[in-house]
C-alpha cells in the first residue's frame, strides 16, 4: 500500500483525474489482481542470464558418481554416475548431426534457480520450441506450500492470492512464448484454486483453452478434514496452440482387415513418412527400391521416411526401431503393384519430365525438382510413380480416439471401467511411493504420480518432443520422458522415443537453510539414479536418454554485459540457441558449436591475425561450404575472410546473447 501511494504521489492533478475516469470506466472481463498492492516479487530482475554448465553435478558417461558423504545425503549420497558400467571414460554422442567431434553431447537439461531466471534463459534460447509443457506449481494452500520473497505465505495473509497470481502471471507468460504452433501447457491445481488459476491462463493463454480434467487424488474420504465435502480430487488444466491434439485412442477397427490371411492378424496400410524435410534428416531421405522388382521409389523431399535404411547406418550405428530392410524382409512394407513404371535415360530427359510436373508425387507434392541434390540417381533406372506403404497391425495399435475429458481413471478402478479412452493415473501415494523406492525414505509427499504424468505425455506428446517442467520440484517429470522413451521403443513403435526433458527446479534455500539444494539433492539426484538404474528397473544410456546437463545461472546487468560475459558463457548459451544441446566448452580462441548441414558453427573470442588464419582454413580441414561465427568484431571479420575467399556469416556475439532477453522484467 505504501507503495502504491508513493507511486500515486508523483502525478499531478491531471493525471490523477485520468486514472480515476480510467479506472471507473474500465470494463474488464476476467479476473482482477492487486498487482501494484503487493510486495514486489523478489525475483524479477532485467538482468542478462547466462548458463553455467555444472560437470560433475551434470550426468554422462565420463562424469564420476560423486562420493557419499558422512551423513548419506545431498548430492554426496551415494550414486551411481549415468550410463551403464563399462562406459566410464568413453564419450558417445547421442543421435544426432552436427555435433563436435569425440566430446559428450546433453541433449537433457537440468536448470537450478528460481524459474523466472529459468525462463527468461529458456525464452532467449528456446522460444517457439516446447512442444509441452507440464508443471504442477504451488497451489496456494496457506499451509506451508509456497514461498513468496523467503516466506511462507500463510492462509491468513491478506494479499495471499494477489501475490500468488502475479506470482504465477509472470512465469506463465515467459512460458507462452517458449510453445511450439502446435504446442500445449498441462497444469496441475487443487479444487481451491481452479476457478482463480484458470481464469489466470485465459488471461495469459487467450483463446487457448482446450480443457480440464479431474485427478482422483486419494482412495476413501479423509477423515481428518474439516470440511463439508471431503475432497479427494484435483484439476488438469489444458491449454493449447491450434496445431495441438493429444494422441487418442483407438476406438475403431472399421478399417482393418486380413485380406491376405497375414499370420499376425488384421492390418491396413498406413503411411510410411514423417513430417520432415530432407533437410532436416538427411538419413532418412533415400531412394527406396523393391527388391522383388528393382523399381526404385523417391522419397518425398518435404516428408521423409520413417525407418533408416541398413545400407545407410555408419559403422557400429544401431537404430532403436527396425531399419526399413527389416520391415520390408517379413512383407510390411507394401509395394505399388499395378503402377507406372519410367526411366529416363538422360538429364535433360528428366529434366523435361520436372518442369511437365510428370514425375511421381506423394499426395500433390513432385518428389523429383530440380534443386534436389543427386537428381543423376534417377537415371537408367525404373523409377515407380505408386508410393510404398506400411502394414500397420492391429496388434501393434495404441490410438485414435481423443481422450475424455471428464476424469483421470484412478488405477483401482482400472478394468471395471467401461470408457477405454481415459487417462489412468494412480493415487497421490505413488508419488512419495516411487520417491521412496529411489531414496530409501518418504520425505516428498508433494511428488506427483508417475503414472499421473506418464499418461498425459503419453498422449501429449510425440516420440520427438521437448518436453519442460519449471516446478520440477522432485523430478517426476523427468523420469516419466524416460520411461515413455523406453516404452517406445519395447513396442517397437513406428517412431522410437527420443523425447528430451527440461527440468527446472528452485534450490529452496532460505535464511533458515542457506545451503539447501533441492534441485541438485533431490531433482538431479533422483534422475542421476533413475538413469543408473533402481529396485531392479534397467537405466539408460545416453543413446536412450539417460543424461542431463546440470546448469547454474549467473546473472549479469545488460550494463556489463560486455566485460563480465566470459567464453565459456558465449559457448553455451550459443550451443543451446542454435542446436538445442549443451557441452563443455573448448578450449581457445575459434570454437566449434557444431554443424548444421554444410555450415559449421563458430564462436570467434579474438580478431587477430592468427585467429582470421585459422577461419581461413577452417572450411577445407573440416570440409566445410559455409561458415556462421559468432564475434566481437563481425565487420572486420566477415571483410578479412571475404579478401581470402572464405564464405562466412559474420554476427555479431554480443547481440546474439543479448537477443531474446531483452525487456524480460
Ligand atoms: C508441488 S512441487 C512439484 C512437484 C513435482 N511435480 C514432482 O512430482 O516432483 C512444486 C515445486 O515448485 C518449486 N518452486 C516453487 N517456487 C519456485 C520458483 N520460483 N522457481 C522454481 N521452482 C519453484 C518448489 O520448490 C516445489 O518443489
Amino acid at each position: 500500500m505504501a507503495d502504491l501511494l508513493s507511486q500515486l504521489e508523483h502525478l499531478n492533478e491531471q493525471q490523477l483525474r485520468r486514472l480515476l475516469v480510467e479506472h471507473l470506466t474500465r470494463q474488464k472481463l476476467g479476473l482482477y489482481w492487486e498487482a501494484n498492492a503487493i510486495e514486489r516479487d523478489a525475483a524479477l530482475n532485467a538482468d542478462v542470464v547466462l548458463p553455467r554448465l555444472v560437470e560433475e553435478w551434470s550426468c554422462s558417461p565420463s562424469v564420476p558418481s560423486p562420493q557419499p558423504s558422512p551423513d548419506g545425503r545431498g548430492s554426496q549420497l551415494p550414486s551411481p554416475s549415468g550410463g551403464r558400467a563399462g562406459d566410464e571414460g568413453k564419450h558417445p554422442l547421442p543421435p544426432g548431426e552436427g555435433w563436435g567431434e569425440g566430446d559428450f553431447v546433453y541433449r537433457n537439461l537440468i536448470i537450478e534457480g528460481d524459474n523466472y531466471d529459468s525462463l527468461r534463459l529458456l525464452r532467449a534460447t528456446h522460444a517457439g520450441k516446447i512442444r509441452v509443457i507440464y508443471i504442477d506449481p504451488p497451489y496456494n494452500t496457506g499451509n506451508k506450500d509456497w514461498v513468496y520473497n523467503d516466506h511462507y505465505v500463510n492462509a491468513s495473509d491478506r494479499w495471499r492470492h494477489s501475490q500468488w497470481l502475479e506470482f504465477l502471471y509472470r512465469r506463465l507468460t515467459l512460458a507462452r512464448d517458449l510453445l511450439t504452433p502446435d504446442g500445449v501447457i498441462l497444469v496441475s491445481i487443487n479444487d481451491e484454486n481452479r476457478a482463480r488459476l484458470e481464469m489466470l491462463m485465459d488471461e495469459v493463454f487467450p483463446g487457448m483453452r482446450l480443457g480440464t480434467i479431474t485427478w482422483r487424488t486419494r482412495q476413501g474420504s479423509n477423515a481428518d478434514q474439516q470440511c463439508f465435502l471431503s475432497v479427494d480430487h484435483e484439476h488438469v488444466l489444458v491449454y493449447g496452440n491450434e496445431g495441438f491434439s493429444f494422441n487418442g485412442f483407438e476406438k475403431s477397427y472399421e478399417m482393418y482387415g486380413n485380406a491376405d490371411s497375414d499370420p499376425r492378424g488384421d492390418w491396413r496400410t498406413s503411411n510410411l513418412t514423417l513430417g520432415f524435410s530432407y533437410k532436416e534428416r538427411p538419413n532418412l531421405y533415400y531412394p527406396l527400391q523393391d527388391p522383388a522388382t528393382g523399381v526404385v521409389y523417391p522419397p518425398n523431399p518435404d516428408r521423409i521416411w520413417v525407418y533408416a535404411s541398413r545400407d545407410r547406418l555408419k559403422e557400429g550405428q544401431t537404430v532403436q526401431t527396425k531399419t526399413m530392410e527389416e520391415f520390408i524382409d517379413p512383407g510390411q512394407i507394401i509395394f505399388p503393384k499395378d503402377q507406372r513404371v519410367e526411366t529416363w535415360n538422360t538429364m535433360d530427359e528428366l529434366l523435361a519430365a520436372i518442369d511437365r510436373g510428370d514425375v511421381p508425387k506423394s499426395g500433390k507434392s513432385p518428389t523429383l525438382r530440380r534443386e534436389l541434390p543427386n537428381l543423376e540417381f534417377w537415371l537408367g533406372r525404373p523409377v515407380g510413380f505408386g508410393r510404398p506403404q506400411f502394414k500397420r497391425y492391429k496388434a501393434d495399435l495404441r490410438n485414435q480416439t481423443q481422450p475424455l475429458s471428464s476424469w483421470i481413471v484412478p488405477t483401482f478402478e482400472d478394468g471395471n471401467y467401461e470408457a477405454e479412452n481415459s487417462f489412468v493415473s494412480s493415487t497421490n501415494q505413488e508419488g512419495a511411493r516411487v520417491v521412496a523406492e529411489i531414496f530409501g525414505d518418504r520425505a516428498f509427499n508433494y511428488a506427483k504420480p508417475l503414472s499421473l504424468i506418464k499418461n498425459l505425455l503419453s498422449q501429449a506428446t510425440q516420440p520427438n518432443d521437448i518436453v519442460l517442467d519449471f516446478f520440477a520440484g522432485f523430478g517426476t517429470t523427468g523420469q516419466a520422458v524416460l520411461e515413455l522413451n523406453a516404452e517406445d521403443a519395447s513396442t517397437g513403435s513406428a517412431q522410437v522415443g527420443q523425447r528430451r526433458f527440461i527440468l527446472c527446479s528452485s534450490t529452496e534455500a532460505n535464511s533458515k537453510e542457506p545451503d539447501k539444494n533441492l534441485c541438485r539433492d533431490v531433482c538431479a539426484e533422483r534422475m542421476r539414479r533413475v538413469i543408473s538404474g533402481y529396485g531392479g528397473k534397467p537405466g539408460y544410456t545416453p543413446e536412450q536418454g539417460g543424461e542431463f546437463a546440470y546448469l547454474q545461472l549467473d546473472k549479469v546487468d545488460a550494463a556489463d554485459a560486455h566485460f563480465e560475459i566470459d567464453a565459456a558463457h558465449a559457448f553455451q548459451l550459443l550451443a543451446l540457441k542454435r542446436l538445442s544441446v549443451v557441452r563443455a566448452a573448448t578450449a581457445g580462441a575459434v570454437q566449434r558449436l557444431g554443424r548444421v548441414e554444410d555450415c559449421e558453427l563458430l564462436v570467434c573470442n579474438e580478431v587477430n591475425a592468427e585467429t582470421i588464419a585459422t577461419l581461413a582454413a577452417w572450411p577445407q580441414q573440416h570440409g566445410a561450404a559455409r561458415l556462421a561465427i559468432y564475434s566481437t568484431r563481425p565487420q572486420t571479420l566477415s571483410e578479412q575472410l571475404a579478401a581470402r575467399g572464405v564464405e562466412a556469416n559474420c554476427y555479431s556475439l554480443m547481440d546474439a546473447l543479448l537477443s531474446g532477453q531483452r525487456g524480460a522484467a
